[in-house]
């Protein structure tokens, strides 16, 4: 048996464009009609008018508490021009969540931008912190008070990879220099963000909220050569060493670049009260299959291998920062629900895990609350604890949510 804190968050995720619906003045929005992608948003979920009704659900599925986005466009749809209905709205998500006791956790920055940001250059101009911190502004004003948990950015590497290297998401760069001028405008924004957020609340008088934001951390393992992919043929004694040694390097430079710089950077800079962890599957390096493992791994409905120990090897090397870590997202995609329990079992127990080695947890968010819309993938792909029919947009509980919450009512895991 194993026992989590009481004081432990339990909770899911989503984000704004991926289940509100109708987010006309983002970037995302105007290029799924350019690219003529094969499913678009549309109406994600509705939830931009059903939260409550989902909110309702997680508070029935005993979360403690829940992450979600502001969705910048809403607020800002021209430069500079702020909608008071919109902010009035995401005032009242906030206190609807509350109502229910729900602590929010609000990312002010998960991967859409308003369109005219993204056509002044969005985060490849050299202007683009100062704009994003004008409407992080604005959004203190109205929000700061009922919110103690802010994320400042979701995922950095993962759009600027998916945006600037590979070129598959907007605005379709393969540009290492594009790349690395938005990584650099990412942490100056998200400093900045810290800074003022820390301000605002020393301000008016508030306690101190906890600011940080999410870091997709993939387990990167190095490919063995001894043991050749697809029944190729081992390679020599030596020859096999060199490659090792190779690979080894290339997981090395990869856990520098996706994991752990950013994190070390704004450490060393005082500017993250706790770091948020992004976790789902690991990555193979280099030539070679993985030795540890005789069975093949089990994978999601996108072929990500299911690898929890990845979880936990990650979190341990966090101690060395010295700040508590809190799970932002972790989820699966699967037709079949025994598998995302299973999913969610294996990672609670390495997490535990890692906790007994003196990592300290805020609290475990899986993602997502909801099947929603995944990105360039579309609707296909069901992350969510509880089931969406995009027909008539009933939700419907699944089993394995059921399970999840009574961890989340016991903080037990049998
Ligand atoms: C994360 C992202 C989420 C969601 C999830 C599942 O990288 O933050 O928006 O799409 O992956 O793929």
């Amino acid at each position: 048996m194993i026992q989590f804190p009481q004081n432990f968050f339990w909770g899911a995720a989503t984000s704004a464009y991926q289940v509100e619906g109708n987010n006309v003045n983002s970037d995302w929005w105007e290029w799924e009609r350019r690219v003529g992608l094969r499913e678009t948003s549309g109406e994600a979920c509705r939830h931009y008018t059903l939260y409550k009704e989902d909110f309702d659900l997680a508070r029935q599925l005993n979360h403690n508490a829940h992450r979600l986005s502001i969705e910048w466009s809403r607020i800002e749809p021209e430069e500079g021009k702020f909608c008071q209905k919109e902010l009035d709205h995401y005032r009242d998500v906030i206190l609807s969540l509350r109502q229910v006791n729900l602590e929010p956790i609000v990312t002010l920055h998960h991967f859409t931008n308003p369109l005219w940001f993204a056509r002044l250059g969005g985060w490849q101009n050299k202007k683009a912190p100062e704009y994003f911190l004008h409407y992080v502004e604005k959004v203190l004003e109205v929000l700061g008070k009922d919110v103690n948990f802010w994320v400042t950015i979701n995922e950095p590497t993962v759009y600027t990879y998916h945006g600037f290297i590979l070129g598959i998401w907007p605005p379709n760069k393969k540009s290492l220099l594009k790349a690395k001028r938005v990584v650099d405008n990412f942490t100056v924004s998200h400093m900045r963000a810290y800074r003022l957020i820390h301000a605002v609340y020393r301000k008016k008088g508030l306690s101190s909220p906890l600011v940080g934001f999410a870091q997709h951390m993939q387990a990167f393992i190095p490919g063995n050569p001894s043991f050749p992919a697809k029944g190729g043929i081992p390679k020599s004694h030596l020859k096999s060493f060199f490659i090792r040694g190779k690979n080894k390097f290339a997981v090395y430079l990869r856990n520098r670049l996706f994991n752990f710089d950013l994190i070390e950077k704004l450490t060393r800079s005082k500017v993250l009260d706790f770091i948020g962890v992004n976790y789902y599957s690991r990555s193979l390096v280099g030539e070679g299959k993985c030795s540890e493992e005789s069975l093949p791994l089990k994978k999601n409905s996108l072929g990500w291998d299911i690898y929890p120990q990845g979880l936990y090897n990650l979190l341990v090397r966090l101690k060395k920062y010295n700040l508590p870590v809190f799970i932002l997202e972790n989820g699966i995609c699967s037709e079949d629900d025994n598998l995302r329990w299973e999913f969610i079992y294996g990672h609670l127990k390495n997490i535990h895990l890692a906790m007994k080695e003196g990592v300290r947890v805020l609290g475990y968010i899986y993602w997502s609350l909801i099947d929603n819309f995944e990105w360039d993938k579309g609707f296909g792909p069901r992350f969510g604890l509880i089931e969406v029919d995009y027909q008539n947009f009933q939700r419907k509980i699944r089993e394995s949510a059921k399970k999840f919450a009574l961890v989340c009512k016991t903080g037990r895991l049998d």
